[in-house]
């Protein structure tokens, strides 16, 4: 079968690398993928906004499946265009994928299938949203309804911060996403990914995952997309992965269906494991990135042949094998991220790195000059990812491997994976 992934980032590299070691794959196209991808398949440049030129591109190739990796063509309905032009898709419609595109359509999710989330009230206003934050007091979380690239949440710590994030958000200072904004109870715990594989009737659990959001050590600084990730997350134990899956993923898939909007692809439930068990915090409908660089070396199936039979509506029945081992990987960033990154920065001895045994390097934001040259072409550069028998060896083995490459112009976190490891050593 002929495969068309779409996306340019570490998460595209990971499918892409899983995807072509299916026996089922006969080529493999990336739109518009990444010098990591191009050692995969072949990158295509095609607008994937222009839905037309997208099917277009399909027929005449003969693509069999089109794979979605970023959020915003879902949003933007390409899945509703591609099904509607004959051409199967892995991933939700534009209508399912409001459970990342509204904060506030989720949370209404929520109230009807009678999932545990934190408290909230929605604002089309700044004065009574200040009203509400007075009365709750602090700590309490700000949340632009729609899509702001990971800058739609504020935790606020005082009143008067809270007052700040939603004067920023109603002045249009997230553009459209500011609109409505959503107000939280701000809840207590250890966070963890958890990811789910749905066909619109069947949910089956996949792996859970730990993400590093702030871009320093012990969780300082800025928020980013992701620092670095591991899996399995600790907190995830099997009695709290089964009351996730009873209590929110499958009521929120049942409720899906009786609306009329079945969620198919990936569910990527952020959760906080409280005092009184897991809790919603956000659904994403992809996988995440860095955490699809931990779960794809992990998972020990056909990427192609599931991605399929959740296309096709086939999951009922079938188990997911994982390797036993923990993945963990680091971030290497250019300079000044989550700011304007410094980019055109070469990035060498790559190689090096990947001939260490159970290492593996995805691509996120690199170029291939026309003289050779690897340079740096984004925020978040590579993703140097390691399996080992515990996230301690993974850790030391995604470490090693990084220092191994050569490139002055980056940087990462050098505590990706501690708390997991604290764990693993009794400390914590
Ligand atoms: P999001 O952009 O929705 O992933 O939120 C970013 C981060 O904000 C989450 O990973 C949490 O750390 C934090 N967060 C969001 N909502 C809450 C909440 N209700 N209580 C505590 N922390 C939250
Ligand atoms: N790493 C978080 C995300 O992909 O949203």
């Amino acid at each position: 079968m002929k495969v068309l992934l779409i996306g340019s980032g570490g998460r595209e590299h990971a499918l892409a690398w899983a995807l072509a070691k299916s026996p089922r794959l006969e080529k493999l196209f990336v739109a518009p993928g990444n010098p990591g991808t191009a050692a995969c398949g072949e990158n295509v440049v095609l607008d994937v906004a222009d839905h037309r030129a997208v099917i277009d591109f399909c027929r005449l190739q003969g693509v069999g499946l089109v794979v979605v990796g970023p959020e915003a063509p879902l949003v933007a309905g390409l899945v509703d265009d591609l099904d509607a032009a004959g051409i199967r898709c892995f991933g939700p419609s534009r209508a399912a994928a409001r459970l990342e595109g509204s904060k506030a359509f989720t949370k209404a999710l929520c109230d009807e299938a009678g999932v545990p989330t934190a408290a909230y009230a929605r604002f089309t206003a700044a004065e009574p949203a200040k009203a509400y934050v007075r009365a709750q007091g602090a700590p309490i979380v700000v949340k632009a309804d729609g899509l702001a690239a990971g800058k739609g949440v504020v935790v606020a710590a005082s009143v008067e911060e809270a007052e700040a994030a939603i004067d920023m958000m109603f002045s249009g200072g997230l553009g459209s996403a500011g609109a409505e904004v959503v107000i939280e109870e701000c809840l207590v715990g250890e966070e963890a990914s958890f990811f789910v594989l749905c066909d619109g009737d069947t949910a089956l659990p996949l792996a859970s995952a730990q993400d590093h959001k702030r871009v320093g050590d012990d969780d300082t600084g800025p928020n980013t997309g992701g620092m670095g990730a591991y899996s399995p997350a600790p907190v995830m134990t099997s009695e709290i992965e089964r009351r996730t899956m009873e209590e929110i993923i499958l009521p929120s898939i049942r409720t899906m269906k009786a609306r009329g909007t079945p969620f198919r692809g990936v569910l990527f439930a952020g959760l906080m494991i409280t005092a009184a068990g897991p809790k919603l915090i956000e659904y994403n409908v992809r996988f995440g990135d860095p955490e699809c660089e931990v779960l794809m070396p992990r998972l020990a199936e056909d990427l192609l042949d599931l991605l399929l039979a959740s296309a096709e509506g086939r999951l009922a029945g079938r188990k997911i094998a994982w390797r036993p081992e923990a993945a963990l990987t680091v971030v290497f960033a250019a300079e000044n991220y989550p700011g304007k990154p410094v980019t055109g920065t070469e990035i060498r001895a790559i190689e090096a790195a990947e001939a260490k045994p159970d290492v593996l390097v995805f691509h996120a934001g690199t170029k291939r000059e026309a003289d050779g040259r690897l340079v740096a072409a984004g925020g978040r550069v590579l993703a140097v990812t390691a399996l080992g028998s515990t996230v301690r060896e993974a850790q030391t083995k995604a470490y090693d491997a990084l220092k191994a490459i050569d490139w002055p112009g980056g940087f990462h976190r050098t505590d990706i994976g501690r708390r997991a490891v604290d764990r693993e050593e009794g400390r914590a």
